[in-house]
């Protein structure tokens, strides 16, 4: 992966850096240096870490993480002035996806420390541009940015970070940053279900019916709000509580999972072109019946056994096993006219600047369940650990006056 990111610069030893330091590169870099020498900061900063897997207690504040090293020339140094959290941190923190995600990791991480700790994670920031790389073409020092950071690599939950240039995107005008914080993760996971892996577009969603399970989370509520803005028809799965959240995002029929079954609500609808299950679980024995067979129709399901079979199995095993699942279940679906697919959040910053346009055009606004002080990041975790999610839990690292 990070093959494809450029070449590891070697100017002189493993821990040289090189930035423009300066706008966007013209010619000869007009400065080399090493991070730590900046006379504007000192070489280390506050992070929320772990330091081994388990339960909340693991999480400890830092005053002195080492400050985050350009190794790319591609890549940004970020300031961060707000995070959010997902799911994935709750199970990141209990050792989940380790065992694919350590082999992705900076190899010069795990050799000089001898494991992945201390681990910072939060995948979401909206914040500034403190440095580029020699390659950064698109950003300079002080753009206002937003990104979603691959969980191969260190998090959010700290005062800075380091990105690829190919990971970030100039953040919504409209926004501020504790706002923009809640989008990036879920968007691109919701955008990569419906445009990678269903080929959904602006141009091809007029009129489609899909129907979402999970619609008053993180990634349900931009869903609905992404369909809804290229024309599609949206059936929203919530409990009643949400309803009038969902409704008031575009969802056009809402069913309440909780008081009545859901399959005898859906009994009464028109089949869908696609479903979207953000639920996972016993969902996908029965929601594919209410597919069109035969016509394309696709369910895509966000919760997949990748991660915990390489976790349970091993890296080759789990991979194995994993394939064959996913073989069977196709094949399964497949005979009766339906596609059954998986799908996985994947950064891209060129994404991020068409949802970037899409905000500021007012076609998708961030929903934010609570926001958190930085100082208080223990307590988001287990605000998001009791589950019930009606939009997404925010880490102001930096407090705004709006
Ligand atoms: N594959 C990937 O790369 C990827 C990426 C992002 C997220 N995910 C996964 O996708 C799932 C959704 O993520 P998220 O960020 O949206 O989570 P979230 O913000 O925690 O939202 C989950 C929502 O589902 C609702 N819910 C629970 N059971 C339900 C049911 N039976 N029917 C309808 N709604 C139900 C919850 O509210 P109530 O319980 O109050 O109804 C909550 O609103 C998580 O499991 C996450 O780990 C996977």
């Amino acid at each position: 992966m990070l093959a494809t990111l450029g070449g590891k610069l070697s100017l002189g030893g493993p821990r040289v850096t090189v930035f423009c330091g300066g706008h966007r590169l013209k010619g000869r870099p007009r400065l080399r240096r090493e991070l730590g020498t900046s006379p504007r900061r000192s070489t280390v900063m506050p992070a929320w870490v772990i330091d081994r897997y388990g339960p909340n207690q693991v999480l400890r504040f830092n005053k002195n993480v080492m400050f985050p090293i350009i190794h790319y020339p591609n890549e940004v140094i970020i300031k961060v002035h707000a995070a959010s959290l997902n799911p994935l941190d709750i199970t990141m923190r209990s050792g989940y996806g380790a065992a694919s995600l350590n082999m992705s990791r900076d190899p010069l991480h795990i050799r000089t420390k001898g494991n992945e700790f201390p681990l910072v994670l939060g995948r979401d920031l909206s914040g500034v541009i403190m440095e580029c790389g020699l390659d950064v073409k698109y950003f300079k020092p002080g753009d206002e940015v937003w990104a979603a950071i691959p969980p191969w690599k260190q998090g959010t939950l700290s005062e800075f970070v380091v990105a690829s240039g190919n990971e970030v995107s100039l953040k919504p005008k409209s926004l501020s940053h504790t706002e923009a914080a809640a989008l990036p993760f879920v968007t691109l996971t919701a955008w990569s279900a419906l445009i990678n892996t269903c080929g959904l577009q602006k141009d091809n969603c007029a009129g489609k019916r899909v129907l979402i399970l999970g619609a008053a989370g993180g990634v349900g509520t931009v869903a609905i709000q992404l369909l809804k803005a290229w024309g599609a028809h949206v059936t929203a799965v919530c409990s009643q509580d949400s309803s009038a959240l969902v409704r008031s995002l575009g969802a056009d029929h809402v069913i309440d999972y909780k008081s009545e079954n859901t399959e005898e609500q859906l009994k009464k609808l028109e089949l869908f072109d696609l479903i979207l299950d953000n639920v996972g679980g016993s969902t996908e024995n029965w929601a594919l019946k209410f597919l069109k067979p035969w016509s394309g129709a696709k369910y895509v399901t966000l919760i997949t056994p990748l991660l915990l079979n390489t976790d349970r199995l091993g890296l080759a095993d789990g991979m194995l096993q994993t394939g064959i699942t996913m073989a069977t279940k196709t094949m399964k679906h497949l005979c009766k006219g339906k596609h059954y697919r998986w799908s996985f959040f994947a950064p891209s910053g060129l994404s991020l600047d068409e949802i970037t346009q899409l905000v500021d055009e007012g076609k998708i606004r961030p929903v934010i369940d609570e926001v958190f002080a930085f100082a208080d990041v223990p307590k988001a975790f287990e605000k998001l650990e009791r589950g019930h999610s009606r939009g997404k839990t925010v880490i102001a690292v930096i407090q705004e006056h709006k």
